[in-house]
């Protein structure tokens, strides 16, 4: 199916002195399409989300939204798009409902389209009983909420998301993809950025990883994550003594077998959660002690790390483990 293209980057660049905050970036998305822009802290996510939606000029390159150029035409660029911005943007002494009438009335809608939508969209983002108050009793994720919905006022057919969910718990975060997903399913195009391969993978058709300015991958969530490996499974062991017995029963179970022997543990390829109890049902029969069993997918570090040879920076490490707290 060839689609036509609802946003465009062509070589975008900019500059920051002499930092090149973005180095030449080029990405196509298909109308109804989500986009994920993944990165660690820098990379240049927000400056290429601050380009695209004409809120920053490039220093080279330039870029399409709806059919129009945002050079040329950034009042069309802007008509055609929302934009939900890394820092909430609403206004916190007023209400929910008042934010959402003044970016409504802002854009020349009618009165009456205005009232209709903000009842829609406060229903919409769950927020009718909190639509009264003013936005600064708000909590997190609520502003959010408020946020995404006061940028789909204008029913955009282009949304641009910087880190839509950086800083919710994960319930809230779980409800905005919900939202996301349904806007996608009523067509809606979306660009998000997001440090969380997890998230990427959820909602994105189509990743590119950026680091440092620059493209380093692009794909399906899939093929990124073929990439950067498949899932192992982590087994620590009571006693070292056992590490011999371990490693020739891990063998039965898994191509390949890593050990630390420092750590007392096994590190086994593995294809999920399937593998991971089998693994777990053949150590409880053998009697091996086992301290630790845990299932290791592949993180955003870990596609880092496999394209760049570097981590990325600031990266909590205790994020790589989906382990269950005992
Ligand atoms: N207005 C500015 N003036 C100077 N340097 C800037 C400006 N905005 C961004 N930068 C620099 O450009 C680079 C990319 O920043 P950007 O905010 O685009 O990264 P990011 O991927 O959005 O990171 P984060 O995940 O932390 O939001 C960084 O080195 C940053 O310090
Ligand atoms: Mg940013």
């Amino acid at each position: 199916m060839n689609r036509p293209l609802a946003v465009e980057a062509i070589d975008l660049v900019k500059q920051f002195g002499d930092n090149k905050a973005v180095d030449g970036v080029s990405f196509a998305v298909p109308q109804g399409s989500v986009l994920g822009i993944l990165g660690p802290n820098g990379a240049g996510k927000t400056t290429t989300v601050r380009m695209l939606t004409t809120l920053s000029v490039p220093t080279s390159g330039t870029g399409r939204v709806a059919g129009h150029d945002i050079i040329a035409e950034p009042e069309a660029v802007r008509r055609s798009m929302g934009l939900t911005g890394q820092a909430a943007t609403v206004d916190e002494h007023l209400t929910g409902r008042e934010n959402l009438r003044l970016i409504g009335r802002l854009y020349g809608l009618s009165r009456r389209y205005v009232a209709e939508t903000t009842d829609e969209l406060l229903e919409r983002f769950s927020l009718i009983e909190a639509g009264d108050r003013p936005a600064k009793t708000y909590s997190g994720g609520m502003r959010r909420r408020l946020d995404l919905a006061v940028s789909l006022i204008a029913a955009p057919p282009v949304l641009f998301l910087d880190e839509p969910t950086t800083g919710l718990d994960p319930r809230s975060r779980t409800e905005l993809w919900g939202v996301l997903r349904e806007l996608v399913r009523d067509g809606t195009t979306l660009v998000l950025t997001t440090q969380y391969l997890e998230e990427a993978d959820q909602l994105a058709d189509e990743i590119i990883v950026i680091d440092k300015g620059r493209v380093i991958a692009a794909g399906t969530p899939t093929q990124l994550k073929d990439q950067a490996g498949e899932a192992a499974v982590v087994l620590t062991l009571t006693n070292a003594a056992d590490l011999a017995a371990a490693e020739a029963l891990m063998r039965q179970h898994s191509p390949e077998v890593h050990v630390d022997a420092g750590a007392r543990r096994l590190i086994a390829k593995a294809n999920g959660l399937a593998d991971m109890s089998r693994i777990g049902n053949a150590f409880d029969a053998s009697g091996l002690a086992v301290d630790d069993l845990g299932l290791k997918r592949p993180s955003l570090d870990d596609v880092f790390l496999h394209l760049t040879g570097h981590r990325a920076e600031e990266i909590d490490e205790s994020d790589e483990m989906d382990e269950v707290p005992a």
